[in-house]
């Protein structure tokens, strides 16, 4: 249980955070293929480490603007006036990227952060005390909050519940430890529609990437065989890890199961996801650092450009499942 060594992760400390497992045998990888949770610890675990760089996520202004975005997306106005909360807790924390910098945005004053990989909670920890906040780190289930009831005032997720095999029963659970009048944020959810078109696409990009660099005079764009090897072995195991899509009207059905009130949703990203995953998966077929600060300047100034044109042009007359990411939020009753 207490292989790290890393001092100071908060109230429960480095040395009760059981070791993550970032090297899977194959034989893990072959059971992790039945269960579900396994593999969400193998495969998160194996990404803690280069996961900030893989989803380009930072500290600084941008990505807090984006997180702080997320929140405002939802959250009505009169709460927005009354931040910060005292409490918050993130469930599937990953590297922290959501309340490390909601936390730094002004949303909440201190928090939990919580993962079911212990190599995830280590790096959100410890971006957590790089960063100067007041956050501790507990590998937690989603599906078994280990806090007691009433205990936070804020509870935020990010790309966590399309993960959970039972959500209504999380959401249960988040009721369950807010205090009265706590509210809950997911955000980054993928749609029904819009992980259609996104896995089309990205399949697409990938497929032509890596057949055109095998021609001469294109190689020095061609990853190593072994490392797409590796690629196609992670793709596998996320075909595993990624569960759900929703329709934005089950994710409010749950929340309303759940106990929630005041529940809502929104969705946003249309033509911002179609440029923005065969971006992405352009940048994982082709060798790291190849595409140069020119490239990262053109795919986030085109994604901004979309972004904008999706929250004011589409956004009137799409239906909301047509979107790629939806959000939801409620609160405990009082
Ligand atoms: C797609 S990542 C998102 C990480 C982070 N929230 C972000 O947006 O960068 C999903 C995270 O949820 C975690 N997760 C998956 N199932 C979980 C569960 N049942 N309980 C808690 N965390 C879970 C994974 O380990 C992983 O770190």
């Amino acid at each position: 249980m207490t292989e790290t060594t890393e001092p100071g992760i908060g109230s429960e400390g480095a040395g009760d955070l059981p070791a993550p497992n970032p090297h899977a045998t194959a034989e893990q990888v072959e059971a992790a293929m039945r269960d579900s949770k396994l593999a969400q610890i193998l495969y998160h675990d194996w990404e803690a480490e280069s996961y900030d760089d893989k989803w380009s996520i930072s500290y600084d202004q941008r990505c807090v603007d984006y997180a702080r975005g997320r929140f405002d997306a939802i959250v009505p106005d009169h709460v927005q006036r009354e931040l910060p909360y005292d409490n918050a807790l993130e469930l599937g924390c990953g590297t922290g990227f959501f309340l490390l910098n909601l936390i730094q945005s002004g949303v909440a004053r201190r928090g939990s952060v919580t993962d079911l990989s212990p190599g995830m909670v280590r790096v959100a920890t410890r971006n957590g005390r790089s960063l100067g906040l007041d956050v501790d780190g507990r590998v937690a289930d989603a599906e078994g909050i280990p806090y007691d009831d009433n205990t936070f005032d804020l509870v935020v997720g990010h790309a966590v519940l399309h993960h959970i095999p039972d959500v209504e029963l999380s959401l249960r659970e988040v009721v369950r430890v807010l205090r009265p009048g706590g509210r809950f944020v997911f955000a980054g959810e993928p749609t029904t529609v819009g992980n259609s078109y996104a896995r089309a696409l990205s399949t697409l990009t990938w497929h032509v990437a890596t057949t055109v660099t095998r021609l001469p005079g294109l190689q020095g764009w061609r990853r190593p065989q072994a490392e797409l090897d590796e690629s196609s072995r992670a793709a596998a195991l996320e075909a595993v890890v990624d569960l759900h899509t929703f329709e934005p009207s089950d994710l409010e059905r749950m929340a309303r199961n759940a106990g929630a009130v005041e529940v809502a949703t929104a969705s946003e990203e249309f033509t911002a996801a179609m440029l923005g995953w065969p971006v992405r998966t352009f940048e994982a077929a082709v060798p790291p650092g190849k595409l140069g600060w020119n490239w990262a300047k053109f795919a986030f100034g085109s994604w901004t450009a979309l972004s904008w044109v999706d929250a004011n042009v589409w956004r009137r007359v799409m239906p909301k499942g047509w979107f790629y990411n939806v959000m939801v939020t409620g609160v405990k009753p009082s």
